[in-house]
């Protein structure tokens, strides 16, 4: 059994945005990567597909018109629907609307999820989609908070996972390891959310977006995996290859947009360009995940 699916995040989308805001974000052209992007991942014959949040560009930071958030909306989720593998998708900060900072208008295209969905994406496979912005201010907190409900509602999914002896991947959008440069985009609460997937061994992967960095670590016997962006550099999405025998392997494929790519390089120093990019191994590696392992050997003995 193999199991290939490709994970995407922060498109920000902002049709007619004034100016592309800070590196390595190219807002101006978000809709040149919208429109190559169903092709791209159609393209490729994945099972299934996650957009890790930031759709588009809500809330106050990018003064973004509201009736310029209710169309970036609509375009993004007409492109989505050109996609013909199964998409999935998380909020981030940068969906709720613009002016009220609720995900109203976000929720007439995409699920919000109330904290939590489940979904069956392949044989002893699960994905744990969740909001960390769900009753949560998202003006004070851009970051999420882990709440009660979503700690027993992961809880919950993971003791029935474990019964059906299938792993669950969590997705959420803010990140869950601190970084070197402090707490920025780390959820809030982070601590008991790893003691909960510590708990948990049915939970073999994490993967967020965000910060715009690519980075996978291996904690303990899961794996948490940051992706970069789509609307700037490095520019790409990653393809993922789970092997029966707990094997994880991924590619950092770039869009094919030379010219954009390298425009958004050209705002940043070599410095923050690698740090934007990530290592090599944050970008293609393959890893023995032992929880995953154990979770699909377990259940074929
Ligand atoms: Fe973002
Ligand atoms: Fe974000």
């Amino acid at each position: 059994m193999t199991i290939r699916f490709a994970f995407f995040t922060d498109t920000h989308h902002f049709p007619g945005a004034p100016h592309d805001f800070g590196a390595p974000k190219m807002l101006t052209r978000s809709k040149e990567v919208l429109d190559i992007l169903p092709s791209v991942i159609n393209a490729g014959n994945f099972d299934f597909v996650v957009h890790g949040g930031d759709v588009v560009c809500g809330g106050s930071s990018f003064n973004i018109p509201n009736e310029t958030f209710v169309r970036s909306l609509e375009e993004a989720a007409a492109t989505f629907e050109k996609i013909t593998t199964p998409f999935y998708s998380v909020p981030g900060n940068h969906d709720c609307d613009a002016d009220s900072w609720t995900y109203d208008q976000y929720s007439e295209h995409f699920s919000v999820h109330s904290p939590i969905t489940l979904v069956d994406v392949a044989p002893q496979l699960r994905l744990a989609l969740t909001n960390v912005f769900y009753e949560v201010d998202v003006k004070e907190n851009g970051s999420g908070l882990w709440t009660d409900a979503m700690d027993e509602s992961l809880r919950q999914a993971a003791a029935r996972a474990s019964q059906d002896q299938c792993a669950l991947i969590l997705i959420l959008h803010s990140w869950i390891l601190p970084s070197g440069d402090g707490n920025i985009g780390l959820i809030s609460k982070a601590k008991r959310l790893r003691q909960t997937i510590e708990d948990c061994p049915c939970i073999s992967m994490v993967f967020t977006g965000h910060r715009h960095m690519n980075r996978i670590t291996a904690h303990n016997d899961y794996l948490v995996i940051d992706t970069a962006c789509l609307i700037g550099f490095p520019l790409g999405y990653r393809e993922v290859i789970l092997s029966e025998n707990g094997s994880f392997t991924t590619h950092f494929h770039t869009l094919k947009l030379p010219k954009l790519i390298q425009d958004s390089r050209n705002r940043s120093t070599d410095t923050e360009n690698r740090i934007w990019e990530g290592k090599l191994s944050d970008r293609n590696t393959k890893i023995a995940i032992p929880r995953l392992k154990k979770i699909w050997t377990e259940s074929t003995d």
